[in-house]
């Protein structure tokens, strides 16, 4: 049963605007994976590093860890159907057969069109409670400007008032 502490946690947490990611993974010989998440954000600049939060029963987690790699690719307003695919649980073996994918330096699967694609290699994995927090080594980058964001608020996908393209 979920405690009133976990509920008015989950209320808050909606509140907390996120932008928009996929992060993919991918290696030799194995198919793709990904999911859409919001709980990314940067770490460092010297080295360049960043923080991605995966739940463990994601069907993508335990393909990070094997593939040692993972891309954050940081979604426009206009790519909120990836958004809904990568989060659908039904769709796992489909998500790839969307979008054009590319890759960068460590093989993880790149999304062109997404604002920036930030090509990462796994420096280390910690683990709590019910996800690991990787952090990422930022090897490569594709920046394709300051499109119109994909954000996250309330339940719902929004972008920023004055800059939506739809
Ligand atoms: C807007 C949004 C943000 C999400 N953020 C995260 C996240 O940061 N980390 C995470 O592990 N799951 C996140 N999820 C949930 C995953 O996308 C979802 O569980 C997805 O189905 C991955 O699991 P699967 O590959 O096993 O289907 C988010 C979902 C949505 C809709």
């Amino acid at each position: 049963m979920t405690s009133s502490i976990e509920q008015e946690f989950k209320s808050g947490m909606r509140l907390l605007a996120g932008a928009v990611s996929l992060i993919s993974t991918g290696g030799k010989g194995v198919p793709p994976k990904g999911l859409t998440a919001t709980a990314v954000c940067s770490l460092a600049v010297e080295p360049p590093r960043l923080l991605a939060c995966v739940n463990k029963s994601a069907s993508a987690h335990d393909a990070i860890d094997e593939n040692g790699v993972f891309c954050i690719n940081v979604l426009s307003e206009s790519q909120r159907e990836l958004a809904h695919l990568f989060s659908d649980n039904d769709a796992i073996d489909r998500r790839f057969s969307t979008g054009e994918w590319t890759q960068l330096t460590t093989g993880a699967p790149v999304l062109e069109g997404s604002l920036c694609s930030f090509d990462c290699k796994v420096a280390d994995g910690i683990e709590t409670a019910s996800h690991t927090i990787y952090i990422g080594d930022v090897v490569a980058i594709a920046n394709r400007g300051a499109l119109p964001p994909l954000l996250y608020f309330d339940g719902d996908y929004s972008t920023l008032a004055g800059l939506s393209a739809s």
